[in-house]
């Protein structure tokens, strides 16, 4: 996958040359000032008569493109990009407005763009400078990214790809600052844009074998320590409800455990989880036709996974972190398991299965259990779980569930910080009841009725060191594309994964 390079800098405003210049244009507001009146003098003051006109109104994702009379200049396209109110500028409409420039820059076949990121968000704060330049950064990267290895026809191939996006640091602003903003930003773009390829592959390419050798590649590249059980390793650590999800396919189980040694040694690490079931057919329990290929996105916790610890290893944070992910495929046949089965777990726990579909936290189940041998601090997993988060937020937020009111807060502040939001439900014990059952000592499904916090009661059952639990089921992929993302792969919780743990290893 070619991606473009972003570049940081600060260039006079007479100095500029670009085949396309990006300024962000606010709603309401009339004549050009600062940077934007120097550049629209060389435009013989275009820009001010399209804002004049109300041709153009600054709404987000509104853009007009402006050709200046004298392209020799050194300026051939001036791009105005809607970035809504101006009191109301914040990172989230920096995002969207990069991300708009490089749709349009795509459409029109053109390679190399600049963007002027205009008044910075609370500008008045160093930090503040820097999170604008990550998160225009990660836009540019996250918009550009496609999957085009399966396309083999000339008509599906873009105009042109986007060689270089450069960023035009304010005129107070270090470009430093930027430099340093843009180096952070490209590496956890990036670790998306991974997770994203390893989602968006097929499923008959994407299987544990093959998580497991994308793992231990990473690890010889980046230093990491990767350790890949095979069936019979399993087997020897009692992964049992790993086994049991795994019984319906002729693709072995893997697990994986990828260790990041960053901090101190012997402190207790952080520890991220995520499922990789490649493919969920819903096995016996089978789902309906309609949409079961999007089935192929439920490994997306473990592509984030393995996305964060790829990210994490190039910042080189100074902090001890554990990956881990238990992949299997979720398969009907005449060896797979069944409702009314009474299975066993790494735990010891048995497990009444009422519905093989609900196999996503039967895997979860021995890897949390698993991962108690490392004295965890703190431990995080995502998993696309329940139709039910989806019904229940949508979209638009990552359904979050814990046993630690402060490892909830941090994780939901750091989703808040890179655009990937999450949202508490309850594990109240009301709920724990819907789990019993008559033979076993619990069962894997908790009937309708909250569906996706019974999925996390079932989990929490594994733990015993703080832990969050992100349902993404409505967050990893998506029909529709936004500004930043195409449709399809989000590479969602990635960034959350780095962001979270960068603070921890801050503090
Ligand atoms: N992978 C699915 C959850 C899912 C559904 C993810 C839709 C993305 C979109 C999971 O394994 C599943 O099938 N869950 C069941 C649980 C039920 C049987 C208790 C569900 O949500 O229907
Ligand atoms: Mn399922
Ligand atoms: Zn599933």
């Amino acid at each position: 996958m070619a991606e473009p390079t972003i570049t940081a800098a600060r260039i006079a405003a007479d100095q500029l040359a670009t085949p396309l210049l990006v300024l962000p244009g606010f709603e309401g507001e009339g004549e050009p000032t600062g940077f934007v009146a120097a550049i629209d003098a060389r435009c013989g003051g275009a820009l001010g008569r399209v804002v004049q006109s109300g041709d153009f109104g600054g709404r987000p994702e509104e853009a007009l493109v402006l050709y200046p009379a004298d392209p020799r200049e050194g300026i051939q396209r001036v791009l105005l990009v809607g970035a809504g109110k101006r009191a109301e500028y914040n990172v989230t409409r920096l995002r969207r407005a990069v991300g708009t420039a490089v749709r349009v820059a795509e459409r029109m076949g053109i390679a190399e763009l600049d963007i002027s990121l205009g008044p910075l968000p609370r500008a008045s704060e160093a930090e503040d400078a820097f999170e604008a330049g990550v998160a225009a950064t990660e836009a540019a990267l996250l918009a550009a990214w496609d999957f085009r290895e399966l396309k083999s026809t000339a008509a599906d191939a873009p105009r042109a790809t986007l060689t270089r996006v450069g960023l035009l640091a304010p005129e107070d602003r270090e470009a430093g600052e930027f430099q340093r903003a843009v180096a952070h930003g490209s590496i956890t773009a990036r670790a998306a844009n991974l997770a994203r390829e390893l989602q968006t592959r097929p499923g008959n390419q994407v299987t544990p074998a093959y998580l497991g050798e994308r793992a231990a590649e990473m690890g010889r590249e980046l230093g990491l320590e990767v350790t890949v059980l095979d069936r019979a390793a399993i087997e020897r650590e009692g992964m049992k409800a790993l086994l049991a999800v795994a019984s319906g396919s002729a693709q072995e189980p893997r697990f994986i455990v990828i260790e990041y040694h960053g901090g101190t040694v012997g402190a207790a690490p952080v520890v991220l989880v995520g499922k990789g079931v490649t493919f969920d057919s819903g096995g016996i329990s089978i789902k309906p036709a309609e949409r079961m290929e999007d089935m192929k996105y439920d490994m997306s916790g473990a592509a984030a996974v393995l996305g964060a610890l790829r990210g994490i290893a190039e910042l080189r944070l100074p902090i001890n972190v554990v990956g881990v992910v238990p992949a299997a495929e979720n398969l009907p046949s005449g060896t797979a398991y069944k409702p009314g089965d009474v299975i066993g777990s790494h735990l010891g726990k048995h497990i009444e299965i009422v519905n093989t579909d609900a196999e996503g936290r039967l895997i979860l189940a021995d890897a949390l259990s698993y991962v108690r041998r490392y004295h965890p601090a703190a431990v995080v997993n995502a998993a696309t779980l329940t139709g039910a988060c989806v019904i229940a937020l949508g979209h638009h937020a990552i359904g979050l569930m814990g046993n630690d009111t402060g490892l909830m807060e941090e994780v939901q502040s750091a989703g808040a910080r890179v655009g990937e939001r999450c949202w508490p439900m309850p594990l109240w014990d009301e709920y724990r009841p819907q789990l019993d059952s008559n033979v076993a000592d619990l069962k894997n499904a908790g009937g309708r009725p909250a569906g996706a916090i019974t999925a996390g009661w079932f989990l929490k059952e594994f733990v015993d060191y703080p832990w969050v639990h992100l349902d993404i089921a409505g967050t990893a992929y998506t029909d529709e594309a936004a500004p930043y993302l195409r449709k399809g792969a989000t590479g969602v919780p990635t960034r959350l994964f780095i962001e979270w743990v960068r603070a921890r290893a801050e503090a």
